[in-house]
């Protein structure tokens, strides 16, 4: 392997699930098929061994635990470092808050860490703090985008100039071949998935009706960012009330949601971008070899 993002985390493919439910099944679905499936962690500690072993159970593959840090208390948090530690859980993605809290008794106890930046000057930060790997999210996705808003286009080339040696992710916005593409070609080594796994077969089991029903619906309008500091991006009020016939019901999603338009399984995913994307940089370099040739011939 020779991928930086597959070769740190020992997987086959450089997808990695992101936090979006803490219900082991789909992440070990996601092991299954060559990536890094998450748990996303904001149950109590013994919860959390309980998701830990449930995994272990359908998947032998290697997998991630999501602490968003805006959320829990220190106690609680070096409680979950401790199962995390005796489970030999191998990866854990932390997020929405100060790296500083938990990478060290992370690596201490021998665990790889990743963590989720909204912008290069967070991105710094981490690596300071001694992350191995960088997840980048910018205001396009579903996940903790923060106050500053950076589009993928400026925020992967930024990280990636700034710090060219570290592992990089590419969190988000990305359902299908053309979206891998062209995280890659920003410089992006992988990519985190969030609103494209959640209306998979394997999710169904996750999330309420209406989740499915809002993300195949939405248009590139659909969605926007909530309130306070880590600003998740959320399905509209009045884009829920025309979907479902009431405006109180939302989830979190990405703008992506507007290139979804299927249900389709955790392997179709996996076919679209590794398979579809090889296909799809052989398209675009052939329209680089067209201009070259009628530059050549005028
Ligand atoms: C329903 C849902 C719940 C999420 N919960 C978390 C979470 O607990 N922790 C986290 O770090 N990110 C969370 N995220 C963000 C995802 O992990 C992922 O980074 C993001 O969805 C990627 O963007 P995309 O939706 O455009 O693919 C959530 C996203 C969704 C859609």
């Amino acid at each position: 392997m020779s991928n930086a993002v597959c070769e740190l985390f020992g997987i086959r493919y450089p997808l990695v699930m992101g936090g979006i439910t803490p219900n082991p099944e789909l992440g070990s679905v996601v092991s299954n098929a060559g990536g890094l499936g998450c748990i996303e962690g904001i149950m109590q500690a013994d919860g959390l061994r309980d998701a830990i072993r449930e995994f272990r159970s359908k998947s032998d593959k290697p997998f991630s635990i999501n602490f968003p840090l805006a959320q829990g208390n220190p106690e609680m948090n070096a409680e979950k470092v401790k199962v995390c530690i005796e489970e030999k859980v191998p990866v854990v993605i932390t997020s929405a808050g100060n790296p500083k809290m938990l990478t060290a008794p992370l690596k201490a106890g021998g665990i790889t860490v990743g963590h989720v930046v909204a912008s290069t000057y967070h991105a710094r930060k981490a690596v300071d703090a001694g992350v191995d790997c960088l997840i980048a999210e910018p205001t396009e996705s579903g996940g903790y985008r923060g106050e500053h808003e950076i589009s993928m286009m400026v925020l992967i080339p930024s990280v990636r100039r700034t710090l060219p040696d570290i592992p990089l992710v590419a969190c988000g916005t990305v359902a299908d071949r053309a979206g891998i593409v062209a995280v890659m070609a920003l410089g992006a080594d992988g990519v985190q998935l969030g609103t494209r796994l959640m209306v998979t077969k394997e999710a169904a089991g996750s999330y309420g009706d209406h989740v499915a029903k809002l993300v195949l619906a939405a248009d590139d309008t659909s969605t926007m960012s909530a309130e306070g500091r880590i600003r998740p991006r959320i399905s509209k009020p009045d884009f829920a009330e025309q979907v479902l016939g009431v405006s109180n019901k939302r989830t979190q999603m990405g703008q992506v949601s507007a290139l979804i338009s299927e249900v389709v399984s955790v392997e179709d995913v996996f076919r679209e971008l590794f398979e579809g994307g090889r296909e799809h940089a052989t398209e675009v370099t052939a329209k680089f070899d067209e201009i070259a040739g009628s530059a050549e011939s005028s």
